[in-house]
């Protein structure tokens, strides 16, 4: 089918010029503009391009684009779990409008859970949105503007075993289609969805086996096995694997939410954990992968064999290195823990008490860390109510894992107590209890069944180091930032995590995962959002400003740390320094050997910069430079 139609025209640079310009015209107007800009450039650096060949991949509207028979051929080839995509506020816009339906789904248009089995759906609506081609199909978006398909896919392979991700990854590197994985789609930064791709739809694969003692594959006779661990199929969420565990006195390394899948992006991130200074990072815990790789093969990552995939999952982020079918990782006994709850409220009208007060509290992080305290904060400068009052909010939580005496706890906690109680009011708490088992603790901090997703946002963090914090001038450097950021925009808050230190510095384990983390005390993180009317324009100055300002005033603070892959700016500079400093050439060179053609293509991913932002299209250098320029 892959005969001479517009394809073979529009190789070359005249594609990547079309990544440039967003241009909204046929591809046969297209790349009658750009052959004279092409020939330019190809002028002033050479003849490169041509010959790597092949360089923008099969769209739509092109001959190449698979034939109704062909995709129901992969229809039954994974049996009838197909679907055609649209976007789920669909039935609420022309031309599909049903009142009836548009109810249904607004209905739910906050709950995690059904946004996670929607193929039409991710839990961030910015990136189903398309805003510099003007497709958008917000719930709540302009009246009269059509439905746009916006970011996502058109086809999902729902897919329930690892046969179907073999027979899905093979059709669309057979028919060069752009190609999604979907897990949950809590991505902040767009990866779990893409312009006009297939989308291989992990939700189904809900499989959870514990074992008592766990052989990895391929591991030499005489070795002793790994002890207890779990084997999660790529749907299973953190909501459900907790359960499971709970069900057999276990716990596990997770994170804090319903929602956020457990095999997925999660644990290819890194995965930090309330349970991390006791254990590590979730990757640390990982003993195995099965994935199906570029080439459809459905093969082993471990300690023993194709270890570069085993390292490069461990760290190196979701989407990029085949599609995980299954994840072993350790499990632990549900020992007790001591669970503190605490809110310092600061009257009204007294921000400089409040800034003084969070200063104070970053004084006594690293002696929290250091006793194996591991949790969140939240700094909320925003005056609200709370008992008829008007204050400003410092709460959060802290677990000590493995530890039944409330008073070793205390012996760390009233001293904070006792500095916050100078600038805060009636009204502050800090509770310290003991439960008898973790899996009640992650419970209480697990309020609801579902995570509050549907909104726009943006997120900008930067992790914070144990050296940093420990430096007599450091927590007030950080708070003057923190007070800046909010200075320079309305309603921002932030969360802090104060998940590594303990296990997670001492770790030697050698994997892709960010160097940065081993030296962290707390990871800070704030949302930025507009609304589904916000014009492109506006937009792309809230962007600027979170890059440029917010999270340059934090970023300056430390200059070689960096930010979490998975909770970062989804415009970050510099993403491959930042999110994995000097593992990244590393990861570039396996990604090269693992997926040559690029079948694999996550935003701000690895080898992600040869691609433009939609992974349609290859860029070379020179464009490369364009881009990074324009953005
Ligand atoms: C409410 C909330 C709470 C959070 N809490 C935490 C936390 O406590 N700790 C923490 O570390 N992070 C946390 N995060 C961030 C979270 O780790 C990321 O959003 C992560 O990307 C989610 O992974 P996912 O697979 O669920 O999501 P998705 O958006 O579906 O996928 C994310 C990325 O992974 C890829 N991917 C998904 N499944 C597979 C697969 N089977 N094989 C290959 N690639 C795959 C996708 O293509 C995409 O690139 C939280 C996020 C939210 C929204
Ligand atoms: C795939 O097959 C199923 C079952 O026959 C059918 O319900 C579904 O509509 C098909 N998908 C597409 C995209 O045609
Ligand atoms: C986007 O599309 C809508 C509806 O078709 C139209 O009214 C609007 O002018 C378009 N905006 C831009 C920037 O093209
Ligand atoms: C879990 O612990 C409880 C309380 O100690 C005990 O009664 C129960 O039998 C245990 N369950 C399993 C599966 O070991
Ligand atoms: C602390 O405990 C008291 C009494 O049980 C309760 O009223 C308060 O809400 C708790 N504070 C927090 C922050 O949980
Ligand atoms: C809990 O602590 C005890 C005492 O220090 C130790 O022996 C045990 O191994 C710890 N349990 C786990 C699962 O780490
Ligand atoms: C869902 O969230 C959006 C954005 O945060 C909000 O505007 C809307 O009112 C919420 N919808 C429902 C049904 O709760």
């Amino acid at each position: 089918m892959d005969g001479p139609g517009l394809l073979p025209r529009c190789r070359g640079r005249t594609c990547i010029i079309h990544g440039l310009l967003h241009l909204q015209s046929t591809m046969v107007a297209l790349c009658k503009i750009s052959v004279f800009v092409g020939a330019l450039a190809a002028l002033s650096q050479g003849l490169a391009a041509g010959s790597q060949g092949h360089r923008c991949r099969c769209r739509p509207h092109q001959p190449c684009w698979p034939s109704q028979d062909e995709w129901q051929a992969l229809n039954s080839s994974i049996d009838g779990n197909l679907a055609a995509v649209l976007p789920v506020a669909h039935a609420c816009k022309e031309p599909s409008l049903d009142a009836s339906a548009c109810l249904a789904s607004a209905a739910k248009s906050n709950d995690s859970v059904w946004r996670a089995a929607q193929p039409g759906a991710v839990q961030w609506t910015n990136w189903e949105a398309w805003p510099e081609h003007n497709q958008t199909c917000y719930f709540d978006g302009l009246e009269n503007m059509p439905c746009g398909q916006g970011r996502v896919s058109l086809f999902s392979a729902m897919v329930e075993k690892a046969e179907h991700i073999q027979a899905a990854v093979r059709f669309a590197a057979t028919h060069d289609l752009r190609l999604a994985i979907k897990n949950s789609g809590h991505c902040f930064l767009g990866r779990s969805t893409a312009p006009e791709s297939l989308q291989i739809s992990t939700n189904k694969m809900k499989s959870i086996a514990f074992t008592d003692q766990f052989r990895p594959v391929g591991a030499p006779r005489r070795q002793l096995g790994k002890g207890s661990a779990v084997t999660i199929g790529a749907g299973v969420d953190l909501k459900e694997l907790y359960a499971a565990a709970a069900k057999h006195n276990l716990t596990v390394v997770a994170g804090l939410s319903h929602t956020v899948g457990a095999a997925g992006g999660y644990i290819q991130g890194g995965g930090h954990s309330p349970l991390g200074n006791w254990k590590g990072m979730a990757s640390d815990n990982a003993l195995e992968f099965t994935v199906v790789n570029a080439n459809g093969k459905l093969v082993t990552a471990n300690d023993h064999q194709n270890q570069d995939l085993f390292w490069a999952l461990r760290g190196g982020g979701g989407g990029t290195f085949g599609v995980v079918v299954s994840v072993t990782v350790r499990t632990f006994p549900s020992v007790p823990a001591v669970f503190v709850d605490f809110g310092f409220a600061v009257p009204g009208g007294n921000p400089s008490a409040y800034w003084d007060l969070t200063r104070d509290f970053h004084s006594h992080l690293a002696a929290i860390s250091n006793a194996g305290g591991c949790g969140y904060y939240y700094v909320n400068p925003q005056l609200q109510e709370t008992n008829g009052m008007e204050v400003m909010l410092l709460s959060g939580m802290f677990l000590f894992l493995n530890e039944t005496q409330t008073d070793k706890v205390h012996k760390v906690m009233d001293p904070l107590a006792a500095d916050m109680r100078r600038n805060s009011g009636p009204g502050s708490t800090c509770n310290v209890t003991m439960v008898p088992q973790i899996s009640e603790g992650i419970d209480a901090a697990l309020k609801g069944d579902a995570d509050t997703t549907g909104g726009i946002v943006i997120v900008g963090s930067r992790m914070i180091s144990h050296d940093f914090l420990s430096k007599p001038d450091g927590p007030k450097r950080l708070t003057d930032a923190l007070k800046s950021i909010v200075e320079s925009a309305e309603a921002v808050g932030f969360t802090g995590h104060v998940v590594a230190g303990g296990a997670v510095a001492r770790s030697t384990i050698d994997s892709a995962l960010s160097p940065a983390w081993r030296r962290t005390m707390t990871h800070i993180v704030f949302g930025v959002d507009w609304t589904s009317t916000t014009p492109l324009a506006e937009q792309k100055e809230i962007r600027d400003r979170l890059t440029n300002v917010q999270v340059e005033k934090l970023r300056v603070l430390e200059p070689d740390m960096g930010a979490y892959l998975n909770e970062a700016n989804a415009y970050e500079e510099d993403f491959q320094k930042s999110f994995w400093g000097d593992n990244y050439q590393r990861l570039y060179e396996i990604k090269q050997k693992l997926d040559p053609t690029g079948l694999f293509i996550a935003r701000k991913g690895v080898g992600s910069e040869d691609w433009d932002d939609a992974g349609l299209c290859k860029v070379g250098q020179e464009s490369r430079r364009m881009l990074q320029m324009q953005s």
